[in-house]
């Protein structure tokens, strides 16, 4: 028996950082919005826990027990007291290490994947504290939609969205590290004061009257300066999304994704292409939001 779970990208309309806490994590304002680009996550019974992995970036992924997705299996078997034996296939489309959530999304797919699997009937809550173990970013790929993150992110509070928005992601070459984007976040935040984080009330209301123009308004990244300070080549990319139409860009999350937001489709489609003529990206992807969370299929 099998069971696959299909789990959106997410972009951060609004990533708003506090100063480093004394456990190293960050107090965010984090407006995700789920995109629809997604993972497809598989789980079959088998002898014992196995990670596979299909796709244009397949090999840049990890196998071992630092996959999301096998942390979550061992996670919810643990809980449930059965053993951890599935093999779980991902069909790969969210890119890789580039601060659209992918790993997030995996983790997010193969629990809910192992929950119909098992019949384990865990609630939804007991599913997003077992997310919220496993990363900040987890309990947003579970639910989709949009929502405002607040502690290190992984406490939602669902957001009304009116509208469709369309978005062109530049993917560019290699990841970046999460970690070492805050890391840089607080050198250059030395000897400066950090506000606590606030979530732009212009920004939710574009939101949830679905204005695009409104929303490329209010676009914020706090993080945005640590990942161009470690990848400067974004800067082009960001130029050249911008150039080409696109309302707003800015890096997604942690980078190295870039996300335009743009009218409508047709721009989408001229972004994307403009985007890739430039040679600042290794691919353009193009997609809608709001996408709904993870979901058996
Ligand atoms: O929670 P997650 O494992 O995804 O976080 C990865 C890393 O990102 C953390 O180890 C930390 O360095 C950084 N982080 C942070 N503040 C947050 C979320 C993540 O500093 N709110």
């Amino acid at each position: 028996m099998s069971v696959t779970v299909r789990v959106p990208a997410k972009v951060n309309v609004q990533l708003a950082v506090g100063a480093a806490r004394p456990d190293g994590f960050h107090d965010l304002a984090n407006v995700f919005l789920a995109v629809g680009l997604y993972d497809e996550v598989t789980v079959t019974e088998a002898d014992e826990l196995r990670v596979t992995c299909e796709g244009p970036d397949a090999a840049e992924v990890p196998l071992d027990r630092t996959n999301l997705a096998a942390r979550a299996v061992l996670a919810l078997a643990e809980r449930h007291g059965r053993a951890p034996a599935v093999h779980v296939h991902i069909a790969k489309d969210i890119p890789v290490a580039g601060g659209m959530a992918g790993g997030s999304a995996d983790g997010a797919g193969a629990l809910v994947a192992c929950d119909a699997l098992w019949g384990t009937g865990a609630s939804r809550d007991e599913l997003l504290e077992i997310c919220a173990g496993l990363g900040s970013d987890v309990p947003f790929s579970l639910v989709g939609g949009a929502a405002l993150g607040t502690g290190r992110g992984e406490r939602l509070t669902p957001l009304e969205v009116g509208g469709t928005f369309h978005w062109v992601f530049a993917v560019a070459d290699g990841g970046l590290s999460t970690p070492a984007v805050y890391g840089e976040f607080d050198r250059l935040a030395r000897g400066r004061e950090i506000p606590g984080p606030v979530a732009s009330a212009d920004l939710l209301a574009a939101l949830a009257k679905g204005d695009a123009h409104a929303l490329a308004a209010t676009l914020t990244n706090d993080l945005q300066p640590a990942a161009l300070s470690l990848r400067p080549s974004l800067a082009d990319t960001l130029a050249a999304g911008r150039a080409a139409g696109a309302l707003a860009g800015l890096v997604s999350g942690s980078g190295p994704t870039t996300a335009f937001l743009v009218p409508d489709e047709e721009t989408g489609a001229r972004v994307a292409e403009a985007l890739l003529a430039s040679g600042t990206c290794r691919a353009a992807r193009t997609a809608a939001a709001p996408a709904a969370g993870a979901a058996v299929v």
